[in-house]
């Protein structure tokens, strides 16, 4: 489906509940340089619990790409046309896997009357290190250069968990087809936004809301103690390491990621 925003054509996937008594609603905010195909297993496994949505952010996927760059608050502003446009005004679930995260988390910081609950997978509160917004001009340079295969070549071997590596070549393959889908305008535009982005650590500790964290046992992006750092911030959150998965871990434990959000979403329904 598409939608007419401000400023450009946005793409989603919006999947019924199964029960129309259900009228919760699961916003999924996906990762860079990815699209809403990471939440395939969830549109329809989630819509269990409730109303599912999953936008491609601007640039990627389905959606047009403006000129970046594209700060946090602009694509949780988009989030929040979305709904708009959708005529959703209740407070939902907002969940979002790492650059989704951060949107998730600007989302809150701006809207945090129309969050019910968050799920925070494979995403980090803290900023840029002065080393990791090197890396991100380096890789803008990169994508402008040699175009999203390049930036899909070097980022594959971090997405995935080495199971995965070793006994799902479709998986791996259909992730790097994802991330060579995305546009140069989009992945520099991100890239920008990311390099940007504030320190939300301080945030953490106000979050007042149910949050589940999620994370792959194998994630290269996010070291252990900052995980358990977000966990002891977010007063009263739940928090679940997933065996054999990497950064993708919607892709590559799609039920037992499932299982812990519909667990999750019991005690905030
Ligand atoms: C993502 O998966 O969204 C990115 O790896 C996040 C990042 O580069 O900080």
């Amino acid at each position: 489906m598409q939608i007419r925003l401000p400023d450009f054509a946005l793409a989603y996937d919006d999947v019924p509940a199964q029960k129309p008594d259900r009228r919760e609603v699961i916003l999924l905010i996906h990762g860079y340089p990815l699209s809403r195909a990471i939440w395939k297993p969830q549109l329809e496994g989630l819509s269990e619990a409730g109303r599912v949505i999953a936008p491609d952010l601007r640039g990627f996927g389905g959606s047009q790409a403006t000129p970046g760059p594209y700060g946090m608050d602009l694509l949780a502003d988009d989030c929040a046309a979305l709904l708009d446009g959708l005529g959703i005004r209740q407070p939902v679930i907002v969940g979002g896997l790492s650059m989704g995260g951060y949107v998730a988390l600007a989302f809150y910081r701006k809207y945090p009357g129309r969050v019910g609950g968050l799920i925070l997978a494979a995403t980090r509160a803290v900023a840029d290190s002065p080393e990791a917004r090197d890396g991100r001009d380096k890789a803008a340079a990169l994508a402008q250069k040699e175009g999203s295969t390049a930036i899909a070549r070097a980022m594959l071997p971090k997405m995935l968990s080495p199971k995965t590596f070793q006994t799902r070549p479709e998986l791996v393959a259909q992730v790097k087809s994802i991330m060579e889908s995305a546009s140069v305008t989009g992945i520099v535009g991100a890239l920008q936004g990311m390099r940007a982005r504030p320190d939300s650590s301080a945030l953490l500790a106000k979050i007042t809301q149910p949050a589940l964290l999620l994370f792959g046992e194998d994630d290269q992006f996010v070291p252990r103690p900052e995980i358990d750092a977000m966990h002891a911030a977010i007063r009263g959150s739940q928090l679940h390491i997933l065996l054999d998965a990497g950064h993708l871990l919607t892709l590559e434990q799609p039920e037992r990621f499932n299982q812990a959000v519909k667990a999750f979403l019991k005690t905030v329904f």
